[in-house]
């Protein structure tokens, strides 16, 4: 069973949602599917064959925090995960590993997994901090004292939307890098999923590489022609 997590960023509608879910009852498949979509098509169909996620949540239970959606109300209206600390929210809203860490735990805690992104700009890669980014984006974005599953994604900021993707060395390297480091915060098996340009036509091969349990899927994710090859591509 390996997870294919779709990300549809800001992207989409309900009726776009809709078709998706239809095409998706069909599909004979064990893998775990999630849909993380916008928070306003959350509550657009009853999740059949799939789960459905949000793309980031607030760090903060409830109060004066306008504009701010809790983890409590994902849950709410059905969430099951929720992305946190993917690398468009680390660029455009300049999120830490200590806000990230803070919005998993809110998140674990509303009883949701955190689907925790971690991985190195092409300035970081090309300066030779690829596995210093990583190592230090697990230890401090992932909750070590507080139980509850999480899931974490590493996503090469630079290969994210470009058609690019690391060799198989660099994703063996990366994710066995990931492996070992949650290991030693006593979060061993921990589903850690590679995105960043999966398509249909490498998912089988990436998904084959060690430690690879899944995939995180970004522009592939919005049609159920480009989506569900992906999920069939392995059982
Ligand atoms: P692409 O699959 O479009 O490269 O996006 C990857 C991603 O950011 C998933 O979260």
């Amino acid at each position: 069973m390996k997870f294919i997590a779709g990300n549809w960023k800001m992207n989409g509608t309900c009726d776009a949602l809709k078709t998706m879910a239809e095409a998706l009852v069909n599909v004979q498949t064990e893998n775990r599917i999630i849909l993380c979509v916008p928070f306003t098509m959350l509550g657009c169909v009853k999740p059949n064959g799939f789960a459905i996620g949000a793309q980031d949540v607030s760090a903060h239970d409830h109060g004066a925090f306008t504009g701010e959606i809790s983890a409590g109300m994902l849950s709410a209206i059905g969430a099951q995960y929720v992305i946190v600390g993917h690398s468009e929210r680390r660029q455009y809203h300049n999120e830490t590993n200590e806000v990230v860490r803070s919005k998993a735990v809110t998140t674990i805690k509303a009883g949701l997994t955190p689907i925790i992104c971690v991985g190195e700009t092409m300035d970081e890669k090309q300066s030779g901090k690829t596995m210093e980014i990583i190592e230090s984006g697990v230890r401090e974005s992932v909750p070590s004292d507080i139980t509850g599953d999480v899931i974490v994604a590493y996503e090469p900021r630079w290969a994210i939307g470009a058609g690019l993707t690391p060799t198989t060395d660099e994703i063996t390297a990366a994710h066995t890098l990931i492996a070992d480091t949650l290991k030693s915060m006593g979060r061993a098996g921990t589903p850690i999923l590679y995105g960043a340009s999966v398509k249909a036509n490498n998912a089988a091969e990436i998904m084959s590489i060690a430690n690879v349990d899944g995939v995180l899927v970004g522009g592939a994710s919005l049609k159920p022609d480009d989506f569900i090859p992906i999920i069939t591509s392995v059982k």
